[in-house]
């Protein structure tokens, strides 16, 4: 028995899952690059980890000689920067607590290396913001480890600012905060993903895209450069995130749905205004955000809203009694070019009957094979821990497992 308890003193280990959110008012800019505080608060969407999610474990052993990570099953850097700093300030957290039993046996694991595996359930090249998921994950699966409980999305915050709103389901705010040391700059539930069990989410990921400019690079040229980012932060973004949390609280999609299209577009024009002009947008993003305006115009309402971040992905926003629908004419306007049963992936889409006035309106000048595929996903909690050990990416021996 002995043996055996020091064996298990001697690994712990704990696994968590993490969603990935899409703003609907953007963070873009930095007043401070090293804490990673922005110009101006922002508002996202958590999307469902049954879609999109983010597995990481994180393991700390006597015997381990070094700190190291893997992502997707391949060894990466673990001195990077971003993942030092959350490494950081989660084990100053954790020395922060002190009293019971617990904390005493964390604090012994704090003087262990770590090994640290993570893996997205989606393609990375498929552009959808992995990064904020990926940072969340870390932070949960190391907050676990060392019995860490609050100040997370701070701490988030540190690895990709965007990763701090994945630190909560449904609706959530990242508040720029006041204070230079970024202990007020931090991420807030405004409703829980229960809230609007009627919203939904189609990611239209688009084919052939390149490696666009990285954010963290393109939104500090932005500062530095663009008035019209400026002028977004100090008057713009205060007005329009008061708006949209009153849509949300509401369940006023007309109001959501604009908001969201405008506050996409804004941003693009950040980044067409700042110099050199950044652009994440292409024909296709275009394409689509004509496409959804016609169909707004046909049905005299908003009925789906699109979101872009940096890359020419789209998001749509719907009710779910428009899915089946819209789906359709995606499919119509963009004719998959092959194996067209792979098309819908996510939730069920169901099949729709376009009526003849619709198709005249709207699908007015197809382009076959330009979306790769449709992901229908919904609002989502937050962080999870996985508590069946079989799930845990690292082997007893701290070692990735293979991957099945
Ligand atoms: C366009 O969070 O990726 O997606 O803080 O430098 O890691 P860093 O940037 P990141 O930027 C995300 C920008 C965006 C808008 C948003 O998610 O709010």
């Amino acid at each position: 028995v002995l043996a055996a308890m020091a064996a298990e003193r001697a690994l712990a280990m704990a696994t968590c899952t993490a969603p990935v959110n899409i703003a609907v008012i953007k963070y873009w800019g930095k007043r401070d690059t090293d804490l990673i505080l922005p110009i101006n608060s922002s508002l996202s969407v958590t999307l469902h980890q049954d879609q999109l999610r983010t597995t990481t474990t994180a393991a700390a052993s006597r015997d381990f000689t070094e700190d190291r990570l893997w992502l997707n099953g391949a060894e990466a850097d673990v001195g990077h920067p971003r993942v030092q700093a959350c490494l950081r300030e989660v084990r100053r957290l954790a020395r922060k607590r002190r009293g019971g039993a617990e904390d005493a046996a964390a604090l012994g694991l704090l003087s262990y290396k770590v090994h640290v595996a993570s893996e997205n359930n989606f393609p990375t090249a498929a552009g959808l913001a992995s990064s904020a998921a990926g940072y969340a994950c870390l932070v949960s699966a190391l907050a676990r480890l060392y019995g860490v409980e609050d100040e997370l999305s701070e701490v988030a915050r540190r690895g990709s600012g965007s990763a701090c709103r994945s630190m909560w389901g449904g609706f959530v705010q990242w508040q720029r905060g006041e204070r230079p040391d970024g202990t007020d700059s931090l991420a807030l539930q405004v409703a829980p993903e229960t809230h609007w069990p009627e919203l939904r989410v189609l990611v239209l990921v688009v084919s052939g895209e390149k490696k666009p400019v990285a954010s963290t690079a393109g939104m500090q040229t932005s500062v530095e450069t663009s008035p019209l980012l400026k002028h977004r932060a100090e008057v713009v973004v205060p007005e329009r995130l008061a708006q949209m949390m009153r849509h949300i609280r509401e369940r006023d999609f007309e109001g959501f749905g604009q908001l969201a299209m405008r506050d996409s577009n804004q941003f693009h024009a950040t980044c067409l205004d700042t110099f050199p002009p950044i652009f994440y947008l292409n024909d296709l993003s275009r394409h689509i955000i004509a496409l959804a305006h016609r169909y707004n115009a046909h049905h005299g309402h908003t009925k789906v809203a699109y979101t872009f971040d940096a890359g020419p992905n789209a998001v749509i926003f719907a009710l779910a009694d428009t899915v089946d629908e819209f789906v359709e004419v995606v499919r119509r306007s963009f004719p998959p070019a092959t194996n067209g049963d792979q098309f819908v992936r996510g939730l069920p889409v169901g099949s729709a009957m376009l009526p003849q006035e619709l198709v005249a309106a709207v699908v007015t000048e197809p382009v076959p094979g330009a979306v790769q595929y449709i992901l229908h996903t919904k609002p989502g909690p937050g962080p999870q821990l996985v508590d069946d050990p079989s799930q845990h990416l690292l082997g007893a021996d701290g070692l990735p497992r293979r991957r099945a």
